[in-house]
């Protein structure tokens, strides 16, 4: 009876025989009933919700001191995040003169320069306008840019690869908002500058701003965080994290690049020939094994389920290999659906650990073809000048101890 119990069950879990022994180990252990539990009535209703006491999960933060790790970033606790959704708390921030505080009641959105009608919109105006709600990521371009020259053996997931974070963004496309002012038919780029204190701006393509791009007032289901660019922000879906300008305050529609130091001094990619790649938007397929990863131990003989997270900026993730045996063989995951375009996407590999010491790591392929490279490939074409778009293969060296460490240069 016991053991028609756990086969079925083991079925209904879909789950081979192999990981029999450890559901078995389960039942038996909760196998006496519960102790009796108090009866005090419990807290009462709250107007906003908030965490349980016992969970700590944070961005890149001193637990201990609450102080920031790095000036004028945070990074998303990707090891400690669930499914493809990033809580809007854990969201990644990165600006550059700190999260302004604007009144949605007194922000502005302004239209202007090679257009028919300039116009002026009010956050509420804009929210009055046929709207849309999107999966993406966004990652910042120097994500995973510490790897580039070595990295460090102790780093982990959330310190190598925590500049990616994924919502439910809503707003209206950029498209809409361009046709009410009559877009000059020689207009070719479009600068979108932000309210905070430096005035961060990027000049986009006006391709990619019919195509795709939105003025995102809504995260989550709920308005935009203050560091995510509360009340408005650009959504340039797949492209790098700075050109998403956050506390939008304005669009002027040009003919040419408005060269600004953020595109020229900044976020430029120096060649080993010493020219520098400009505009580099689009970000390339990758993955990483999220868990277990860089700082967890193993226990050899015990299941162990390896997941994590892919995306790509051009599309959809069609496939993601593991290997556990150093490059050696390489078997598929299983992609979690739903699988969305430009979104993080979850894989999960049942896996148990032999007890000798290895690397893992996980590789992905998205709907244009195109294979997450090693890192040795990138360094090879673009050089060490540049940190910016690694997209390289993450290695989680495994010691026979069951210690996993960053195995990028291993
Ligand atoms: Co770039």
């Amino acid at each position: 009876m016991q053991n028609e119990r756990s086969r079925s069950r083991r079925w209904f879990l879909g789950l081979g025989a192999a990981w029999s022994a450890a559901l078995v180990a389960c039942q038996s252990k909760t196998a006496s009933p519960p102790p009796a539990e108090p009866r005090a009535l419990g807290a009462a209703v709250s107007p906003y919700g908030s965490r349980s006491k016992f969970e700590k999960t944070a961005r890149y933060f001193n637990q201990n001191t609450k102080v920031p790790l790095e000036e004028a970033s945070s990074r998303t606790p990707l090891h400690e995040t669930y499914g493809i959704i990033t809580p809007s708390s854990l969201h990644f921030e990165r600006h550059h003169s700190g999260v302004p505080e604007l009144d949605p009641a007194t922000h502005t959105l302004t239209i202007h320069g090679l257009v028919g009608r300039p116009l002026v919109f009010s956050v509420d105006e804009l929210k009055q306008l046929p709207s849309k709600s999107r999966i993406h990521f966004i990652e910042c371009s120097g994500n995973s840019g510490g790897e580039w020259r070595g990295g460090s053996t102790e780093s982990d997931v959330q310190r190598i690869h925590g500049l990616t974070s994924c919502s439910e963004w809503t707003g209206v496309p950029v498209s809409t908002l361009l046709r009410e002012c009559g877009v000059d038919p020689k207009a070719t780029w479009v600068l979108a500058e932000g309210a905070d204190a430096s005035k961060h701006d990027r000049s986009i393509p006006m391709k990619k701003m019919m195509d795709d791009a939105m003025v995102v007032y809504g995260q989550n289901g709920e308005p935009l965080r203050p560091e995510q660019g509360y009340p408005l922000r650009l959504l340039l879906p797949g492209w790098e994290g700075n050109s998403n300008v956050k506390w939008l305050r304005r669009l002027k529609v040009m003919n040419e690049p408005a060269m600004s130091r953020e595109e020229t001094s900044k976020y430029t990619d120096l060649m080993p020939d010493g020219s520098a790649r400009q505009f580099t938007f689009e970000l390339e397929a990758k993955s990483i094994i999220t868990r277990p990863s860089g700082g967890d131990t193993l226990v050899a003989g015990a299941f162990c389920e390896l997941t994590g997270i892919a995306w790509t900026g051009r599309g959809t993730i069609v496939s993601v290999e593991i290997t556990t045996d150093a490059g050696a063989t390489w078997a598929k995951a299983e992609l979690q659906t739903p699988v969305l375009p430009i979104a993080h996407t979850r894989f999960r590999f049942p896996w148990k650990w032999d007890g000798k010491d290895t690397v893992m790591a996980s590789r992905c392929t998205d709907s244009t073809g195109y294979t997450q490279p090693p890192l040795t490939e990138l360094i090879t074409v673009r050089g060490m000048n540049s940190q910016y778009h690694n997209n390289g293969i993450q290695a989680w060296k495994v010691a026979s101890d069951g210690k996993i460490t960053n195995g990028n240069r291993a």
